[in-house]
C-alpha cells in the first residue's frame, strides 16, 4: 500500500494511526516516495510551540519548481499543466503543457533576474486570473524569491499597505483585467498605490485588455518584449527546506493584515500529500478550482499542490454570472472536469437560479465536489450533491486557512462517509482537538469548543513577517502548547469535526476573512463619523453580511443619512475593497460599551441578527440604556 494515496477507510485509519504514533516516520516516507530534492533531510521534525519554532526536513535541499515542473517533462512534458478558461466564452482557452510552463516560467524568471530580483527578495503580484499569474508565481519560485499575491480585487491602499509591509522592490501587474462584462483598470490602481511605496523599483505590466496606460519611465515595463528577449533556460536556484516561499496576507481582527510565511518544503509535501488525497487526483484528470490564486486555496490547490502531482488544473479569469448563470457548468462540461471545487457562497448563488442552466450541461465527468472557506449550510449541500454530483460524487468539505497552508479536515473520496455540514476526520498527520474557556481539553464525545491543533504539520505557516511576537500572541497563546485556530467546533459521537464558525472578531463574507478592525477604521475615516462598531449577522447567499453601528459627530436629517451611508461604503471599497462593503448601516447614538470602554460587540451581534430580547446579560455595560435605543432604531 502506498502511504501517498489512501483508497479506503480502513487504509485512512491505518494511515492515520501512524501518522499520528510516529510522526516523523510517516512523513520521512511520504516526503521520500514523491519528490525530488537535491539533498536529503538530516532531521524530520524539530518544534517548540512556546517559542514558537518549527522545521521541517531539516537540512534538505530543493526547489519547489523541478517538483512542480521539471520532473514531469520525461514522462509526460505534452500533457497539459495549466488549461486556461478566459473571461470571454469565446475566447480560446489555452492548453498550456509542462513543456510549455517551463518555459514560461524559466523565461519569466530570467526577466526578473534582468531587473535585479535575487534570492530572498520580495515580488508583489497583482494580477488577474490569467496564466502570467501561475507562470509569475512559479517564476519567483524557481529563482528563490518570495512572492507576495495580493488578491486583484484589493484597492490602492489595500495594495500599499501590504507592498510596504515587505518591502517588495518589484510589482508585477497588467494593463487591467476582465470581470464579466466589466474592465478594471488594474495599472491604474498599482500607480495609485505606488504613491506610497518608495521601496518599489520596477513594474512589470501585462497586456490583457490592451487599454492606454502610461508606463513611468524607468520604472514600468511592458512584460512582454522582455519575455521575448530572455532565455527559455534557467537553473533552478537551491534553496534550503525552511528557506521562506511566500508571504500572503489575511486579515487578523485587530490592527493591519497578517504576512503570514510559509516555508518551502513542508509546504510542497503537505499540499501535494492532500491535494492527492482529497481530491483522489489520479493521472489524465481535469481538476478545477474556482478559486482566486490571490488566496490560499488558490496558491495551494491551482498551482502548488496540482502541479506537484503533475496534474492538469484549471485556471479560469471570469465570473460564475456571465454570459449567464450556467457558466461554471458550461466549463466542467467543456473541459470535462473531474474534481471541481468552489465555495459555499457560490454554491448558494447557483442554488437560486433556474435549474435549466444546470441541466443543459453535460457534468457526467465529475467524480469528487469540494467546497472551501466557510461552513456550508445543509441546504446548499443538497443541492450540490443532487443536482452537480447527482448523488454519486461524493463532497468533499475541506476545513483549513491561510495559516494552515493545506487542507486539516476533510473527508477522503470513496472512503470517509460524509455527512452534510461535517468536514469529518483529521488528515494524516493532523491531531485537533476541542478546547474549553478554560483551557483545558475536552476530551470524549460528543463536545463543542475552540478549535485546536496539538501537533505540528509540514505547511503551518511559520511566522508573520516582521512581527514574530503576534505569530505567537495569535495563535499559541489563547492555549498553552496548541496553535489555535480561532475557529469553534463540535465533535459527535463518531469523532466527527463539524465547524461552527470563528469566534474572534473575523468575519467570513462569502469566503473572505475580513477584520473588522479595518473596516471600522475606514469608516471612521468619515468627517461625520464618530465612531463606528461592524458585526457580521447571516446572510443567505454570503454566508455572513457587514452591520455597520455608526455614530455620527452630529446626526442629520434621513436624506442626508442615505448619502452618508454611500460615502462610507465608497470609503470602505477605496481602503480595502468592495469585498468589505457594509450591506446594512444604523445611526445610533451611542454604542455598548464595558466600563472599561470596549465595545460589546456580542450584543451588537444580537441586535444584527435581528433579536429583541435575549440579547444576553448588559449588567456590565457602561451605558445599558443605549441597548432598548438601538434596538427600537433598528429598521
Ligand atoms: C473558515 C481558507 C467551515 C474558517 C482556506 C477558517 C471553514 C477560515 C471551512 C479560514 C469549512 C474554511 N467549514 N469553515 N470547510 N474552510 N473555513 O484563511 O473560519 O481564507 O478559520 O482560508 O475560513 O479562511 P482562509
Amino acid at each position: 500500500m502506498s502511504q501517498y494515496h489512501i483508497k479506503n477507510l480502513e487504509e485512512y485509519f491505518q494511515v492515520y494511526r501512524k501518522s499520528v504514533q510516529q510522526p516523523e516516520t510517516f512523513w520521512h516516507e511520504v516526503a521520500e516516495e514523491q519528490f525530488v530534492w537535491r539533498k536529503p533531510w538530516d532531521e524530520v521534525l524539530s518544534w517548540d510551540f512556546e517559542k514558537p519554532e518549527l522545521r521541517w526536513f531539516e537540512g534538505a535541499e530543493l526547489n519547489i519548481t523541478e517538483n512542480c515542473i521539471d520532473r514531469h517533462l520525461t514522462a509526460q512534458g505534452d500533457s497539459t499543466a495549466i488549461i486556461f478558461e478566459p473571461n470571454d466564452p469565446d475566447e480560446e482557452p489555452q492548453h498550456i503543457s509542462y513543456k510549455e510552463l517551463h518555459k514560461r516560467v524559466c523565461k519569466f524568471a530570467n526577466v526578473l533576474k534582468a531587473q535585479g530580483i535575487k534570492k530572498g527578495d520580495r515580488v508583489c503580484i497583482y494580477l488577474p486570473m490569467i496564466p502570467e499569474l501561475a507562470v509569475a508565481v512559479l517564476a519567483c519560485a524557481r529563482i528563490g524569491a518570495i512572492h507576495s499575491v495580493v488578491f486583484a480585487g484589493f484597492s490602492s491602499t489595500a495594495l500599499a499597505t501590504r507592498i510596504n509591509d515587505s518591502d517588495c522592490k518589484l510589482v508585477i501587474t497588467s494593463d487591467g483585467s476582465f470581470r464579466g462584462k466589466k474592465t478594471i483598470d488594474l495599472k491604474g490602481i498599482v500607480d495609485e498605490a505606488l504613491k506610497s511605496c518608495e521601496g518599489v523599483e520596477s513594474v512589470l505590466v501585462a497586456k490583457r485588455i490592451n487599454s492606454e496606460i502610461t508606463l513611468k519611465e524607468g520604472r514600468d515595463h511592458w512584460l512582454q518584449p522582455l519575455l521575448d528577449d530572455a532565455s527559455d533556460e534557467c537553473a533552478a536556484e537551491i534553496m534550503k527546506a525552511e528557506d521562506p516561499l511566500f508571504i500572503l496576507y489575511t486579515s487578523g481582527s485587530t490592527g493591519n493584515p497578517k504576512g503570514m510565511v510559509h516555508s518551502t518544503a513542508g509546504y510542497m509535501v503537505y499540499t501535494a500529500y492532500t491535494f492527492k488525497n482529497v481530491f483522489q487526483y489520479n493521472r489524465g484528470d481535469v481538476y478545477w478550482c474556482t478559486a482566486d490564486i490571490g488566496w490560499i486555496t488558490g496558491h495551494s490547490y491551482i498551482v502548488y499542490g496540482p502541479l506537484a502531482n503533475g496534474a492538469t488544473t484549471v485556471m479560469f479569469e471570469g465570473v460564475p454570472t456571465y454570459p449567464d448563470w450556467g457558466r461554471f457548468w458550461q466549463i466542467v462540461g467543456k473541459h470535462k472536469v473531474n474534481q471541481f471545487y468552489t465555495a459555499p457562497t457560490a454554491i448558494r448563488a447557483l442554488a437560486k437560479e433556474s435549474l435549466d442552466l444546470v441541466t443543459k450541461h453535460d457534468l457526467s465527468s465529475l467524480k469528487v465536489l469540494g467546497t472551501v472557506g466557510e461552513p456550508i449550510n445543509e441546504e446548499a449541500w443538497h443541492w450540490y450533491d443532487e443536482n452537480i454530483g447527482k448523488g454519486n460524487s461524493p463532497i468533499v468539505d475541506t476545513w483549513w486557512q491561510t495559516e494552515t497552508g493545506g487542507i486539516m479536515i476533510s473527508p477522503i473520496p470513496f472512503a470517509t462517509p460524509t455527512i452534510p455540514t461535517f468536514a469529518t476526520l483529521p488528515l494524516p498527520g493532523i491531531q485537533p482537538c476541542l478546547m474549553d474557556e478554560e483551557g483545558k481539553e475536552i476530551k470524549g464525545n460528543p463536545a463543542s469548543g475552540r478549535l485546536c491543533i496539538k501537533f505540528p504539520w509540514p505547511a503551518m505557516a511559520r511566522t508573520i513577517w516582521g512581527d514574530h511576537q503576534r505569530y505567537k500572541d495569535t495563535y499559541f497563546s489563547t492555549f498553552k502548547n496548541h496553535y489555535f485556530t480561532g475557529d469553534g467546533a463540535l465533535r459527535d459521537q463518531t469523532g466527527y469535526y463539524r465547524i461552527t464558525g470563528r469566534v474572534d472578531d473575523v468575519i467570513i463574507v462569502s469566503g473572505h476573512n475580513l477584520g473588522t478592525a479595518p473596516i471600522e477604521d475606514a469608516i471612521n475615516e468619515h468627517p461625520a463619523v464618530a465612531e463606528s462598531a461592524v458585526v457580521g449577522y447571516p446572510h443567505d447567499i454570503k454566508g455572513n453580511a457587514l452591520f455597520g453601528f455608526v455614530i455620527l459627530k452630529e446626526s442629520g436629517e434621513e436624506r442626508k443619512q442615505e448619502n452618508l451611508k454611500k460615502e462610507i461604503n465608497q470609503l470602505i471599497t477605496e481602503r480595502i475593497g468592495p469585498i468589505a462593503k457594509l450591506e446594512r448601516i444604523q445611526f445610533t447614538r451611542g454604542l455598548p460599551k464595558t466600563r472599561s470602554g470596549k465595545i460589546m460587540r456580542r450584543i451588537l451581534r444580537k441586535i444584527a441578527e435581528g433579536h429583541t430580547k435575549d440579547i444576553g446579560d448588559t449588567s456590565t455595560l457602561l451605558n445599558p440604556e443605549v441597548v432598548d435605543e438601538i434596538i427600537s432604531d433598528k429598521k
